[in-house]
């Protein structure tokens, strides 16, 4: 028989050797603003729950009554006997909030983007990347059939330089996807949705946005970049998840109606994974109910991301070019961003570090993100502890 535990351990030691390896740390109570993570009670910065929804009692209350009307799973794919009037009535709902003409939920954000890229893009085809796009995008590419080019971050010269290229030299004479985050996930930095838009338009490309960490965030009642930035009229397709201001699990496709109804007959993730539990669809429609409704949430996130931002900058770190409730703080060698994670950690802030293969090792960093849950106390006790720390490790 292969050794194949033999090889798992050298790799493991070898990824620890660079400390490249680390175990999930267990939390022992909701997403919140302060929570207990490995028997240590410590200030949250790293939940993507940017409204603070998780445990809102309007969403907590729609799980339950629908956990009693229909149980706690589907029991099939979406096609065959998956799809209940909760998941089409959940897809009118996000196709509204999103200003889009359909929507099509998938089992997570990370299926959405390899499932649409996958499906969309086919052999003869090509795509255009940012090079700092999410995992689940890169995966996308890597199983379409579509020949691919990755532009530099945020680089439209560099996207229009591809672009002229591609419909140039390379002769693409099929679809050309150029496909960018909304809300870069490690930088806290924004796409700009109209410079792209300008250059897909010149060379008949088709624009595609990954709102995860836009979604709830940013725009009117936080409707994405989309709408933040106005290009409705000139944006094809976006994909979002449901794990982030919408913090319960799930994906989704929006545009048009009759890209969804190629991505029902084609999309394998949606023809051969199940179909979202009811509770799930039931707080991802409440949490809609409450972003359209419940201002305050959004106007909380923006004054908590401002303080918190402010104060890191003022103490001297390296947060780079975030605008957003991201902010990562830049400290080089992945060793050294486990160790300032280790030490906040231990001084009662939890901040996970980010190091390679998620970001480029000279680029590692603790990623922190606020939300609405968060109290001016809890922050201004969270810029204190960075004080310390950064001091100790000699940052600032
Ligand atoms: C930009 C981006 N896209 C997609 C995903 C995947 O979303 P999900 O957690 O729903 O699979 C993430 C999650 O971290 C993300 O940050």
């Amino acid at each position: 028989m292969h050794n194949l535990n033999a090889w798992c351990s050298s790799e493991i030691e070898s990824l620890k050797a660079r400390s490249l390896f680390h175990l999930p740390k267990v939390h022992f109570g909701p997403a919140g603003a302060r929570t207990v993570v490995n028997g240590k009670k410590v200030i949250q910065l790293s939940n993507n729950s940017y409204l603070g929804l998780s445990t809102h009692p309007k969403v907590v209350e729609a799980a339950r009554k629908a956990i009693e009307k229909y149980g706690v799973g589907s029991g099939a794919v979406r096609p065959i006997s998956g799809t209940m009037d909760l998941h089409n009535e959940c897809e009118e709902r996000l196709a509204r909030f999103k200003k889009t003409e359909s929507c099509l939920l998938f089992q997570s954000g990370f299926t959405a983007n390899v499932g649409v890229v996958s499906t969309l893009a086919v052999e003869g085809d090509h795509i255009i990347s940012d090079e700092l796009n999410h995992a689940s995008i890169i995966d996308g590419c890597r199983l379409s059939k579509a020949s691919r080019a990755v532009y530099r971050h945020k680089d439209y010269g560099h996207l229009r330089e591809l672009l002229r290229e591609a419909r140039g030299p390379k002769s693409i004479k099929g679809k050309i996807l150029v496909v960018t985050d909304g809300v870069f996930s490690m930088d806290g930095d924004v796409a700009d949705l109209k410079a792209c838009a300008d250059a897909c338009d010149e060379f008949d490309a088709i624009t595609m946005v990954d709102d995860a960490h836009a979604t709830g965030v940013l725009g009117a009642q936080g409707r994405g970049t989309v709408d933040e930035q106005h290009v409705h009229e000139r944006w094809s397709l976006t994909v979002g998840t449901l794990s982030k201001a919408i913090p319960v699990v799930g994906g989704y496709f929006a545009g048009p109606r009759v890209v969804k109804e190629y991505l029902i007959a084609k999309a394998r993730p949606f023809l051969f994974s199940c179909s979202a539990p009811p509770p799930v669809v039931a707080a991802v429609i409440a949490c809609i109910d409450v972003m359209e409704t419940e201002p305050q949430h959004l106007k909380k996130l923006w004054d908590n991301t401002k303080f918190f931002k402010d104060g890191l900058k003022k103490l001297g770190f390296n947060t780079g070019d975030s605008t957003t409730p991201v902010t990562p703080v830049i400290v080089g060698q992945g060793a050294k961003a486990a160790k300032f994670s280790d030490i906040l950690f231990n001084n009662g802030v939890f901040a996970q570090g980010i190091y390679f293969p998620m970001v480029a090792e000279e680029k590692s960093r603790v990623r922190t993100i606020v939300s609405a849950a968060h109290s001016r106390e809890d922050l201004q006790e969270a810029l204190d502890v960075f004080k310390k720390c950064g001091k100790e490790l000699g940052l600032i």
